[in-house]
Formats: C-alpha cells, sequence, structure tokens
C-alpha cells in the first residue's frame, strides 16, 4: 500500500513539500491549512495533480482543513504558522505560533498517532519541545528540521566560496536554529581533505557568520516571508530516510537527555534516522570552544522554552 504524507500548513514551504514529495513517489500527499485556506489548498492540490503526467508520477494529492483526512498519515510535516516577516526575529513569531502549534499537536495525536512527525514551524527549537509535549509522543518519533537546513547552507555557501562541488562538502551545524548555531569547521571535510587545512581562518569566519545570518538574508531579500526551497527539500530528506529506512545521519532537532550536557531540551544534534524515526543521537567529542558555543546556544534554546511556559 502506498505510503501517505499530511502536511500540515500548504503555504510556501508545504507547497513546495507536496511538489518534492510527489516527484519522488514518497507517497500519497493531503494537504491541510486552516478553513479560510481550504480552497487554495484544493487548488494546489489539483495543479499538482495535473502536473503529474509530465512529472511521471502516480501520488494522489489532496487538500483539506478537516483532520479526519490525515488519518493513517505515516509522516506529518508541520509548516502550520506564520513565517518571518522583515525586522521579525524567530521568537516574536513565538506567541502566535505556540497557539497554532498546541492546536496541531492535538489533532495530530488524535488523528495520526502513529506518524513520523517532523516540525518547520519557527521558533523551531520551541515549536517542537511543545508539540512533543502536548502530544507526549515518543521521543524517536517527532523532530524539527532545522540542522539539515542548517547544513545544507553552510555547505552551499563553502562550495561557492571554494569553487568545488558542494557533493564534496561534507559537515555539520549544531545547536539551535538561530544566530547561536554551532557550525563546526573542525570537522568539516571537502572530498575527504579537511577543510582547515585547505581554507584560510578569515574564509571559514565569513562561512560560518553568513550561516549563522543565512536565513536573514533571505528575509531580506524577500520583503515578506522567509526561506521556502531550502527548508521544504531539507524537510523531505529525513522524511525520505525515515520512509525508506535509509539510515541518514542528518542533524535534527531532536530531544536530548544528557547527550551534549544538554537535558530534557530538543536541540540540533546528528541522528540517525531510519524506520524506527529518530533512532539514536551521536554524540561528537568537542573541544573547549565548541562545547561553549553549545552551551551559548543551549542556554538560548531554554530561554525561548522558557517563555512558552509549557
Ligand atoms: N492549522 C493549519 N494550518 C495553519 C494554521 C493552523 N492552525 N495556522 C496557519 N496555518 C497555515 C496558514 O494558513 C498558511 O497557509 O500555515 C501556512 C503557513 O504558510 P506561509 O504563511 O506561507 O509560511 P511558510 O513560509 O510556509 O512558513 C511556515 O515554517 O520555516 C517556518 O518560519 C516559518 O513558521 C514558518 C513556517
Amino acid at each position: 500500500m502506498r505510503k501517505k504524507i499530511a502536511l500540515i500548513g500548504g503555504g510556501q514551504i508545504g507547497q513546495i513539500l507536496a511538489m518534492l514529495a510527489a516527484q519522488k513517489e514518497l507517497g500519497n500527499v493531503v494537504i491541510l491549512d486552516i478553513p479560510d485556506f481550504e480552497n487554495p489548498v484544493k487548488g494546489k492540490a489539483l495543479d499538482l495533480m495535473q502536473m503529474a503526467p509530465h512529472g511521471n508520477y502516480d501520488s494522489h494529492i489532496s487538500g483539506t482543513s478537516d483532520y479526519k483526512d490525515i488519518k493513517g498519515a505515516d509522516v506529518v510535516i508541520i509548516t502550520a504558522g506564520l513565517p518571518r516577516k522583515e525586522g521579525m526575529n524567530r521568537e516574536d513569531l513565538l506567541k502566535t505560533n505556540i497557539e497554532i502549534i498546541k492546536n496541531v499537536a492535538e489533532n495530530v495525536k488524535k488523528y495520526a498517532p502513529d506518524a513520523f512527525c517532523i516540525i518547520l514551524t519557527n521558533p523551531l527549537d520551541a515549536m517542537v519541545y511543545t508539540f512533543h509535549k502536548v502530544t507526549g509522543f515518543p521521543k524517536n518519533q517527532v523532530v524539527g528540521m532545522a540542522g539539515t537546513l542548517d547544513t545544507a547552507r553552510y555547505r552551499s555557501f563553502l562550495a561557492m566560496e571554494l569553487g568545488v562541488s558542494v557533493a564534496d562538502i561534507a559537515g555539520i551545524v549544531l545547536g539551535g536554529h538561530g544566530p547561536t548555531m554551532v557550525p563546526l569547521p573542525r570537522l568539516t571535510t571537502i572530498g575527504g581533505v579537511p577543510l582547515t587545512e585547505i581554507a584560510s581562518k578569515e574564509l571559514i569566519d565569513k562561512v560560518v557568520k553568513r550561516t549563522r545570518e543565512a536565513g536573514t538574508e533571505i528575509v531580506k531579500l524577500f520583503g515578506r516571508g522567509s526561506a521556502f526551497f531550502s527548508p521544504a527539500k531539507s524537510a523531505i530528506v529525513i522524511a525520505e530516510s525515515y520512509l525508506k529506512d535509509k539510515g541518514r545521519v542528518l542533524p535534527c532537532t531532536a530531544l536530548c537527555e544528557g547527550e551534549y550536557g544538554i537535558d530534557n531540551l530538543f536541540i540540533g544534534v546528528p541522528c540517525l534516522i531510519t524506520a524506527n524515526g529518530a533512532e539514536k543521537v551521536f554524540e561528537i567529542e568537542l573541544n573547549d570552544e565548541e562545547k561553549n558555543l553549545m552551551k551559548t546556544t543551549m542556554n538560548a534554546v531554554k530561554k525561548t522554552v522558557d517563555e512558552c511556559k509549557i
């Protein structure tokens, strides 16, 4: 039987998620939005059905505002909420989006209790924490999509600076999804060659800074709204690893219970994604400077979670 992917939120990111999921034939896709946006998501779904003959996929795509339609979903990807506008930081979104996520969590718990859940709504780390608290789902069933995107941004900036194929850049960004995130140049390689051996400190610092501010750079360029192609693709990579039991090791926002000295907080760490969901968190031996950066990002995430009062 075909798998089923439920997309909660059918806006900018939701529509690209639907397209990518269909193009990869990950399963049938249901796009759910609020009643006011039911017709637009129905329209997007119909448009995607009409793309199928040339897109070479048989996935069925539908739009709805009724949670009954997500019943039996294998994967739920959540983008419901407001995106960041220019001049707004992710924390400004907190008040509005927390109420939305609580509502979504109640409904996912009721209608798709076995689904692997990937959350994109910002401020990400706090929204994942809230979703997990409200649903009470096992920790392997809930991740946030942030590190996968932050790492993609880091890799693409390095490729742009160094003039090498992005395919050969292996690296990781840990921590919260915000300016305190922790790219790890010490562990970055270009086709097996350590980055620190071929790039100057100035270049590395420039890329690290640009990675930390990458979301804001796009918000400024767009004027309204935030990034959508790359967040959608990053979430699909996680979903695919789960659905196909690929065993990708991806930086995801996962529940830490002692790892990296972090307790009871969702934060970006390397995760093994299999048919069991976020099966394992890998711990990396960090140096003192990296440990301090992890402490700073942990405190920033904790502050936002505390503001949620959940
Ligand atoms: N249930 C379902 N959908 C909702 C709800 C809700 N309670 N509240 C809002 N939505 C829908 C909106 O109607 C809209 O269609 O969520 C969609 C969000 O889409 P956009 O506004 O286009 O935002 P997008 O760019 O997709 O970003 C979504 O992901 O990366 C984060 O910061 C970003 O928090 C934002 C989220």
